[in-house]
């Protein structure tokens, strides 16, 4: 059992380890204190604007703001008491009065809901103050993926964030102070004339809604149940997971995996984006081959293989194997691409073979 003086605090009476360079919040989360917060994304660097996640450390004149302080041995800290409550409830009530609307779509995005969760929560009055209001939306951007209806926004930064800290890519920041804040691109601009690549990572950070995915909401009239199913992007090799949105038999929209391996939230414009092949009428359902004509006709499998077989057999019969040059689908999963290098090297007799994904 160790004391105070060692690498412990005391969260709520009970006495727990905690590693060095941690905060409070995360020693609390940790051990499953239900803090709340807002301006909060554990991928990125604590920003400490909300307050929502104040805690009572004993000493302190304050409550402190648990996702910025760290945790030094023998604090004693309460993380819920009905004065943190109260103060929580203001705070929200104030962020919460700003905005036209609390109650967003969640196909909006991944944390969406958040503000709306703890405005049920502490069954916050969304219009307990009155006076001016921050932020101001842009209809005019008709770019086809991301809302940016900035008179929902609570200006917690985490769209700025996310898109310097994860995407490296700084396309938004934060224009003036107090009720002028304004989330922005470099002079003011629409978001294709900015570095912006629509990633969209501020849309499912963003925990209000003020950011949303245009293409996810096409959908919100559409009855039936959301649901989610995990899979792992098909477009290239990272193999970056992500949740496929559906309602009945139409898939809505993308979300990425928060916990996914290889992305830890991240997607491209085309993983979050470019569903549409799906349902498209056009879509390839069977193989085709040429036929005598040299027109494309739809074919079974094996039609097309002993067609892909022959054709192989002749530009070796007549060239040599090294006039074969094959490249594997950077969207096929490492089985396939083993069995094709294996195809082509044992098979084929050649060493020529490459994979998408390298270019
Ligand atoms: S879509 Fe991606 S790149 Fe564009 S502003 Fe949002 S986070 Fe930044
Ligand atoms: S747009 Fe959303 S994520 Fe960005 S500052 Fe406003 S509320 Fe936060
Ligand atoms: S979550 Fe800690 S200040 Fe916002």
């Amino acid at each position: 059992m160790s004391d105070n003086t060692g690498r412990t605090i005391f969260l709520d009476g009970e006495e727990v380890p905690f590693d060095g360079g941690e905060t409070i919040f995360q020693v609390a989360e940790r051990h499953h204190k239900d803090i709340p917060t807002l301006c909060y994304d554990d991928r990125l660097e604590a920003f400490g604007g909300c307050r929502l996640c104040v805690v009572e450390v004993e000493g302190a004149r304050t409550p402190v703001a648990s996702c910025t302080t760290m945790a030094e041995a023998g604090m004693r800290i309460r993380t819920k008491s009905g004065s943190l409550e109260m103060h929580r409830r203001v705070l929200l009530e104030m962020v919460v009065s700003e905005n036209r609307e609390v109650d967003v779509d969640e196909l909006s995005g991944y944390a969406s809901q958040e503000m709306k969760t703890l405005v049920d929560r502490y069954s916050a009055r969304t219009g307990r103050f009155a006076g001016d209001k921050s932020g101001v939306s842009r209809p005019d951007d008709p770019n086809p993926f991301i809302l940016r209806d900035y008179e929902n926004c609570i200006s917690c930064y985490r769209c700025v964030r996310v898109c310097a800290e994860q995407e490296g890519d700084y396309a938004i920041s934060i224009m003036n102070r107090g009720f002028e804040t304004q989330i922005t691109t470099e002079f003011g601009g629409l978001l294709k004339d900015s570095s912006c690549t629509f990633c969209g990572q501020c849309i499912q950070t963003c925990p209000t809604g003020a950011l949303g995915d245009l293409k996810a909401l096409r959908h919100v009239e559409v009855e039936e149940p959301i649901e989610k199913t995990r899979s792992v992007c098909t477009y290239c090799g990272v193999g970056c997971a992500l949740d496929i949105m559906t309602k009945g038999e139409q898939v809505v929209g993308i979300q990425p995996a928060m916990d996914g391996p290889a992305n830890e939230g991240a997607l491209c414009v085309k993983g979050q984006f470019a569903f549409d092949f799906v349902h498209h009428p056009d879509r390839l359902k069977t193989p085709f081959i040429r036929d005598d004509h040299g027109q494309l006709v739809p074919a079974t499998w094996d039609e097309a293989l002993d067609k892909a077989a022959a054709g192989l057999l002749e530009a070796v019969n007549e060239h040599g194997r090294h006039s074969l040059y094959a490249i594997a689908s950077g969207r096929a999963p490492n089985e396939a691409g083993f069995t094709m290098q294996k195809f082509v090297r044992a098979g084929l007799g050649t060493s020529y073979i490459d994979n998408c994904s390298r270019a």
